[in-house]
């Protein structure tokens, strides 16, 4: 028998005859079909959502997650992350950490090595030195330019920007005036770091894994919210806001607006509606009614972020949530999804949700 189907044949044979799944955030398709390879394999189910999120953390083109996520305010990448392993009921954390393409990694080994949950900043990057990481600059050409389009577009009450000649009014889409500033950058490159200019993303991944065994892992990971202040720290690496696991329960994490979300210790939240008896989906919902109820159910208010849960039962039943229907783009409504794999191929379903936008 190949390793595989021997390692699925034991843990059939263990008697636990559950199910397999791994979920993710939306941008998590390739995450969850690596995930579940390794869990297929018989690997550790925390082996499994690190592999599957270290995808998105070195690829430059997901912006909102390790290498090429979008800087802070002054043009540095600063990474939050964390884990928890269901079978040993343990956790590790890194926040605001600066140099590194996988700070999952990094939390884990925080989880592994030490006696600690938690190390942030300058800290957490000679901690991972100490482990033979090496430091790189985590900024891409892309990701710079952003950046800079970025800070060109600030303006003081009297309309000026020091970033430009002064004289220019701001541009309220890419135009020839911002096509004069970055010479020889393609139309499509600056549609998108105007796009990110005006709407700061809060992307980040967050996967959840359950093997055959009933055990269960879950790791999130992010460059957190575009242009932050330095050393702002979102949920991602917060234990019980940004991911929650209870190997007696399930797991939980979430994505976007992460100031929200630790509001409402939302994983921790979703975890213990599910302990007293709510479906995953019920146990969402209900603490994306907690968020509305901080605006005062002020839709308008509401309408300025965006926030998702992800829950997985132990059961394997699992739901995607949140707040808002989809976003609009050009005219078109997007509807929210998230990433499943149960064995197969990955496939993305939608998510449901609280409120709805009109295309
Ligand atoms: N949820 C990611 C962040 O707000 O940093």
């Amino acid at each position: 028998m190949a390793g595989t189907a021997v390692a699925a044949a034991a843990q059939q044979a263990s008697g636990a005859g559950g199910k397999q799944i791994v979920i993710s955030s939306a941008n998590g398709l390739r995450a969850c079909a690596k995930a579940m390879e390794v869990v297929k394999g018989g690997g550790d189910t925390l082996d499994a959502v690190i592999a599957g999120v270290n995808i998105n953390e070195e690829d430059p083109d997901d912006d909102s997650v390790g290498y090429g996520g979008l800087p802070n305010e002054e043009g540095v990448v600063e990474l939050d992350a964390c884990v928890m392993h269901g079978p040993t009921r343990r956790a590790g954390s890194v926040a605001s950490i600066r140099g590194i393409k996988t700070p999952s990694k990094i939390a884990r080994l925080v989880m592994e090595q030490t006696d600690h949950i938690m190390i942030v900043g300058e800290g957490a990057l000679r901690f991972a030195k100490a482990y033979g990481f090496r430091e790189e600059n985590l900024l891409t050409e892309k990701s710079r330019l952003a950046w800079m389009v970025w800070k060109r577009s600030l303006r003081d009450a009297g309309g000026h920007n020091n970033w430009t000649d002064g004289l220019d009014a701001p541009a309220k889409k890419p135009s020839a005036e911002l096509q004069r500033m970055f010479p020889g950058v393609s139309e499509e490159l600056l549609a998108y770091a105007w796009d990110r200019a005006v709407h700061p993303p809060t992307g980040t991944i967050n996967c959840l894994a359950l093997n055959l065994k009933g055990e269960m892992s879950g790791t999130t990971t992010t460059s957190g919210l575009a242009w932050k202040i330095p050393g702002r720290v979102g949920d991602s690496p917060i234990i019980g806001a940004g991911l929650y696991v209870d190997p007696d329960v399930g797991g939980a994490g979430s994505t976007g607006r992460g100031e929200e979300n630790i509001r409402v210790a939302g994983a921790h939240s979703i975890v213990e509606n599910m302990r007293h008896g709510m479906s995953p989906k019920d146990a969402c919902l209900d603490v994306l009614k907690r968020v509305a109820r901080n605006y005062d159910n002020d839709n308008a208010r509401l309408s300025k972020f965006d926030i998702n849960f992800y829950a997985l039962r132990k059961d394997g039943e699992y739901a995607g949530a949140s707040l808002w229907n989809g976003r609009i783009r050009s005219g078109q409504l997007r509807p929210s999804t998230f990433a499943v794999n149960d064995g197969g191929k990955s496939r993305l379903e939608k998510c449901v949700y609280l409120l709805e936008r009109k295309a």
